[in-house]
């Protein structure tokens, strides 16, 4: 079983579409794997408790429950609207998970693992987090949420996260916990070997909008303790006994993360799992920054775009397709409305959109519907699947996976132009013909099958001209065998419209 996760989202505010990324990421990897005939368990979910919600929830005037529950239905439907498909959605205000959180604390309590101490430091309510020295911007403000930071001082409990540290530097340095990309393992090594650990603080005292502590229910379960362990508690299934053995998709395969929250994902969640004998997740994956107008795109610097708003304008399929692709993933990269706008028009209507309506219209008109039985014409195929596999499956770059596809499919373009069926139908050099279609038709099949994890829907109506599903194909075999000969082809209706004036 292979078992992917996103960050939770902080249910403060509406989802935007560098939320969407991450989450449109993991579900194009488990949409992968279903490919490959893995079994998959897909996890994302929401964030709810802390100070920076309560705090939200009062400005809109209801209690925190109450505004919690709207905002989180609020990720379910942006998902939905993206075809986003996840096999679990965690609430951290979920019963179920507030007794795992604190069953969980309690073991750490009892293997002497806390104790009680005073926490004095920097705080940004925005990234519910104590900054260190490196981390605080000038006048002692948050660089990333660019507001000043409060100064705290307040009794707390620690975990002793300090006792793990030549641990951790051993698993990350010899990728028993891979980080990718490099520079980022590299980041957590520094953190650890330069800058050093610290004894985290793990409850708040003066945060009523929390799990309480199960040993003094003075204190709330800090924040990104209880989120943490939601990968843990939405992968339980044997409930609050909390047993060993009852976990069927743990740890998890692959976790996806923004740059931001390296930290918490490469050093606290698997100090807390050493120190309670579970396995490590295999691979943390770190993606970088959407930015637009070169900051970083969030709702507190009031420069985003909503899913809803990308999917009104270039469908479900164009949405998810200008998302994947619009960066390389793992790097920063500023988006705009134009580059959208030009991957859409370029990628999807003119290159995919066009080839595909030709290559009907032609076996239409020169084959009566019909994909001829001959030996096809070798166009790298099979090079094109390795490298759209490989992208994909061992190293992460999604938009390398898109690239590949598209330039075979710029390629299958200029193949159509080179060698002009219609005047080979003209000459009536019957022979040729039927191979150039027939090749058409196969790698035409082959593209779709392999875009089907990127845009489904599309991928599904191209599947479909050729009475095939993406449930039957076998992966194993794109690029090897041909799937088309001999194949009824049905009409496909217009797969990208053109773009109307912006919203
Ligand atoms: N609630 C925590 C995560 C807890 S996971 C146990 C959190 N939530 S968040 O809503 O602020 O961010 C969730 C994810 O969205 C993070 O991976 C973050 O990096 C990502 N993004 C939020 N804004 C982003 C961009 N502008 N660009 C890319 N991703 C960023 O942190």
């Amino acid at each position: 079983m292979k078992y992917i996760t996103t960050p939770i989202y902080y249910t403060n505010d509406l989802p935007h579409i560098a939320h969407a990324y991450t989450t449109l990421a993991a579900d194009i990897v488990a949409r992968f794997w279903r490919l490959q005939k893995q079994e998959v368990f897909f996890l994302t979910g929401t964030d709810e408790h802390g100070a920076k919600i309560a705090q939200a929830a009062e400005a809109a005037g209801k209690t925190a429950q109450e505004f919690v529950d709207i905002l989180s239905e609020e990720f379910k439907k942006s998902w939905e609207s993206l075809d986003i498909r996840p096999d679990g959605f965690i609430r951290t205000t979920d019963p179920k998970h507030e007794k795992v959180v604190q069953h969980f604390l309690q073991q750490l309590y009892d293997k002497g693992y806390i104790y009680k101490g005073e926490y004095k430091g920097w705080y940004c309510v925005g990234c519910e987090e104590f900054k260190t020295e490196t981390q605080i911007g000038p006048d002692h403000t948050c660089p990333i949420h660019l507001k000043p930071l409060l100064e705290v001082a307040e009794e707390t409990y620690l975990f002793k996260l300090t006792q793990f540290r030549d641990q951790l530097l051993e698993l990350v340095q010899t990728d028993k916990l891979k980080i990718q990309p490099e520079t980022r393992k590299n980041e957590v090594l520094s953190f650890i070997e330069k800058e050093g650990l610290q004894d985290v603080a793990i409850s708040r005292k003066n945060v009523a909008w929390g799990i309480s502590l199960p040993w003094d229910t003075t204190h709330t379960i800090y924040v990104w303790i209880d989120a943490l362990l939601n990968y843990l508690s939405a992968a339980d299934q044997g409930g609050p006994e909390f047993e060993r053995g009852a976990r069927p998709h743990f740890p998890p395969t692959l976790q996806l993360i923004g740059k931001d929250i390296l930290r918490f994902h490469a050093i606290i969640w698997p100090a807390l799992l050493l120190a309670v004998d579970l396995p490590l997740p295999q691979e943390l994956f770190v993606h970088g920054y959407f930015t637009l107008g070169g900051h970083k795109m969030s709702k507190s610097l009031g420069n985003t775009i909503s899913p809803e708003q990308l999917v009104a304008r270039y469908g479900i399929d164009g949405a998810r397709y200008v998302l994947i692709s619009a960066i390389p993933f793992g790097d920063d990269g500023d988006v705009s409305w134009s580059r959208f706008d030009t991957i859409y028009q370029t990628n999807l209507a003119n290159n995919l959109g066009n080839l595909v309506n030709r290559v009907q219209t032609m076996l239409e008109r020169y084959q009566a519907n019909t994909v001829p039985a001959v030996e096809v014409h070798d166009l790298h195929l099979a090079v094109v699947v390795r490298e759209v596999n490989q992208s994909l499956g061992d190293w992460l770059k999604l938009h390398e996976a898109t690239g590949a596809i598209n330039a075979h499919v710029r390629e299958l373009n200029s193949y159509i132009e080179s060698n002009a069926p219609w005047q080979l139908a003209k000459d009536n050099k019957a022979q040729e013909l039927a191979q150039v279609l027939a090749t058409l038709a196969e790698n035409v099949f082959v593209s779709a099958a392999l875009l089907a994890p990127f845009i489904p829907e599309t991928s599904a109506k191209i599947l479909a001209t050729f009475g095939a599903s993406v449930a039957d194909i076998d992966y194993a075999t794109l690029g090897e065998r041909n799937h088309t000969a001999g194949k009824t082809i049905r009409p496909v209706a217009p797969l990208f419209p053109r773009l109307l004036d912006k919203p």
